[in-house]
């Protein structure tokens, strides 16, 4: 049996740079307590890595009296910035800047009095940051669906997306946008590259793929992504957070096995995968 790994895998340069800025904080406060607005990145066993090293991920600024308060590779809307400074405390900001410019845009389509619309996930970290860039008047869409029953106030829309939505559903969703009355629609492609890639690499990879492993965080919203993307392409697809979840039973007769992983997903993980697929091939062969 052959098993490749996608071309584009492990942690994306966003998520890389969060880490890193988490911590030079943790370095540089020695003695403070330093806490994340939420988990710095949506993977369970980094964030708890990081917990020993003295992270601690929170949901909300109450509770706590002083310190260092780390914003997530989502970001975080203008009203948290403000009221973070406003309890006294330190911010570090770990937001990619993929999504420091989609804010800039929400931003700045507002103030020109635009509708923002965004498609992507309404209770996903980002896409609360986007809203609240575009002063809490965003119309928040998942799919064509949404664009047809929403109701947008405006006849003037600023369409942008999540950073990690599928190019496939964007270009739905503006098709379905030009089909509605709006007099003038402005399109941003918000998709950040390393999405586009490793989208790309999955799908392909896929195609090539008798069962596709997509390895990342339950709450991750690129690896959603990727298990939507590889399971309409490859009927045996499975979504796992590590390689305790495998199952032999997925791999037997097959002839390739893709693995494709999260933005957010460690490069030990996706190893570590790979190394149980190949025992528990090799488990079987022998007891064949
Ligand atoms: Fe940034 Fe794209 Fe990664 S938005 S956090 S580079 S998936």
């Amino acid at each position: 049996m052959k098993i490749e790994i996608a071309e584009c895998s492990g942690f994306c340069f966003g998520v890389k740079r969060a880490i890193g800025i988490a911590k030079q904080a943790l370095g540089k406060n020695r003695g403070k307590p330093v806490y994340s607005l939420g988990h710095i990145i949506h993977n369970s066993q980094v964030v708890e890595e990081l917990s020993k090293e003295g992270l601690k991920s929170i949901d909300s600024l109450d509770g706590i009296k002083e310190g260092v308060v780390v914003i997530t590779s989502h970001g975080a809307s203008p009203e948290i910035f403000s009221e973070i400074k406003a309890r006294g405390f330190e911010v570090v900001d770990a937001t990619c800047p993929y999504v420091m410019s989609a804010q800039k845009i929400c931003a700045s389509l507002s103030g020109e009095g635009y509708t923002v619309v965004i498609l992507g996930d309404s209770q996903h970290p980002e896409v609360k940051s986007l809203f609240g860039f575009a002063e809490n008047k965003a119309v928040v869409v998942k799919d064509t669906e949404g664009v047809k029953k929403e109701n947008i106030p405006s006849k003037i829309i600023g369409l942008i997306s999540q950073t990690t939505q599928s190019t496939e559903n964007y270009s739905k969703v503006i098709r379905e946008v030009l089909k509605r009355d709006f007099s003038e629609v402005r399109i941003f492609n918000t998709i950040c590259n390393d999405t586009k890639k490793r989208q790309g690499s999955a799908a392909k990879l896929a195609r090539e793929s008798d069962v596709m492993i997509i390895a990342g965080g339950r709450m991750s919203a690129n690896t959603k992504r990727l298990f939507e993307i590889c399971s309409g392409i490859c009927k045996d697809t499975y979504h796992i957070e590590t390689a305790r979840e495998l199952k032999p039973g997925w791999f037997e007769g097959k002839g390739q096995v893709g693995i494709a992983s999260g933005a957010s997903t460690p490069d030990w993980i996706i190893e570590d995968v790979k190394s149980v697929i190949l025992s528990m091939v090799e488990t079987n062969t022998t007891v064949s």
